[in-house]
């Protein structure tokens, strides 16, 4: 591993994420930069085309980020103000705050255990109310949730599944991709991801009226894109929605059509490194790994760990920097945060104890596609070193 010493930066030997780029991310790149045309345009075309035809979903529409994506998701859906989404606390906040975009309010579901940190089904069905519009699922860590109860509950209750699939990407429930499985998926290409382009996000969706409207509603509820003006297929524009300028450009697309080819072989390293982990981690009696039972075709997009309760975190993870290995915490429950406990007052937020817990012990660990086993078998030396 390199060490990456600057002034502002430690001399981390072993990264929490790093990307697998090369040569073709940089043709790529200095192509679109030789087209002249950096906005939306035939790049964005083809990453979507290619995106959809990997996941295997009819339509996917190119984004600014994730966040924007979930934003256009929930308003695509009809879903504002009045409304509740029921949404797992131990998510990314920009879960929660996509759903706060719209005017609606986010109910938080606690996740199944420690083990298992996924979205509690049975939780779900105990929060949901006459205003209850749609479930959205988070894949933590690139595991998919259990969308069999979820797409009965939904069913049961003519509720919208919204799938945050940004851990997700490459991730299978039986034979459906992650993301493709609700009525609506959101993908993120930011810098850590499985599929990092910079910035950038995907929508997936089977159903047509949800694509057509949101084609129109990320670039300002325009009939058409200034691409299609160039082109000659249109001379004029209406604006039908009130929409946003939630375009992507095409030099996020080339990266993103780039790590796409790369993304089957990345996540399988991802997978071999996930077990030389587990190889090595399962007998620690201080540590305990989530879906280590579980068998199948993941992502794998994060390492996280839950330490024994008799672990002191924040010292576990200093011992781990001063040996220039990167931890992080991933994630502190967003019901806990001081601007939803203000906003929320207690109300929405009960019986959340799993995400409480999980959030007081858990610790994420170097997890890329240029870690070596070796790597892997160094950072667990320096782990066994810190307890
Ligand atoms: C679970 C989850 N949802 C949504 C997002 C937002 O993605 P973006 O940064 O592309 O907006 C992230 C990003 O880290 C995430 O981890």
């Amino acid at each position: 591993m390199k060490d990456m010493k600057s002034d502002d930066m430690p001399a981390w030997k072993y990264l929490l994420s790093d990307i697998d780029f090369d040569e073709r991310e940089k043709r790529a790149v200095s192509d679109v930069l030789d087209s002249k045309w950096l906005s939306m345009g035939k790049k964005t075309r083809e990453f979507e085309e290619r995106f959809s035809l990997y996941a295997g979903t009819p339509f996917a529409l190119a984004t600014t980020n994730c966040t924007t994506a979930l934003h256009l998701a929930l308003i695509s859906l009809e879903i504002g103000k009045g409304d509740e989404v029921i949404v797992p606390s131990m998510t990314f906040v920009a879960s929660s705050n996509a759903i706060l975009y719209t005017g609606a309010r986010p109910v938080f579901a606690d996740i199944l255990s420690l083990k298992h940190p996924l979205i509690d089904p049975g939780d779900v069905e105990k929060k949901i109310t006459k205003r209850t519009k749609a479930i959205m699922v988070m894949h933590y860590a690139g595991y998919p949730c259990d969308m069999e109860k979820i797409q009965l509950l939904a069913k049961k209750n003519g509720l919208y599944i919204i799938e945050d699939a940004a851990h997700a990407v490459g991730s299978y429930y039986g034979d459906n991709m992650c993301g493709t499985i609700g009525d609506v998926g959101c993908f993120s290409f930011f810098a850590n991801k499985n599929l990092p382009a910079g910035e950038g996000g995907m929508l997936v969706t089977r159903h047509q009226k949800v694509y057509e409207r949101v084609s129109k509603l990320r670039s300002h509820g325009m009939t058409s894109l200034t691409w299609d003006r160039v082109k000659g297929h249109s001379y004029s524009y209406d604006v039908v929605d009130l929409g946003y300028n939630y375009r992507t450009t095409e030099i996020t697309a080339a990266i993103g059509i780039a790590q796409l080819n790369k993304l089957d072989k990345n996540n399988k390293k991802r997978n071999e490194l996930f077990g030389e982990y587990v190889k090595l981690l399962s007998k620690n009696k201080n540590i305990r790994i989530p879906f280590s039972s579980l068998e199948g075709r993941y992502a794998r997009h994060l390492f996280p760990v839950i330490l024994d309760q008799r672990i002191d975190r924040q010292s576990f993870m200093s011992k781990l920097k001063e040996q220039g290995v990167q931890t992080s915490i991933h994630y502190p429950p967003v019901h806990l945060f001081s601007y939803y406990k203000k906003i929320l007052a207690g109300s929405q937020a009960r019986g959340l104890n799993n995400s409480e817990e999980y959030g007081r012990r858990v610790v994420t660990l170097p997890m890329h596609p240029l870690l070596k086993k070796k790597d892997i078998r160094k950072i667990c030396d320096c782990i066994e070193e810190s307890f």
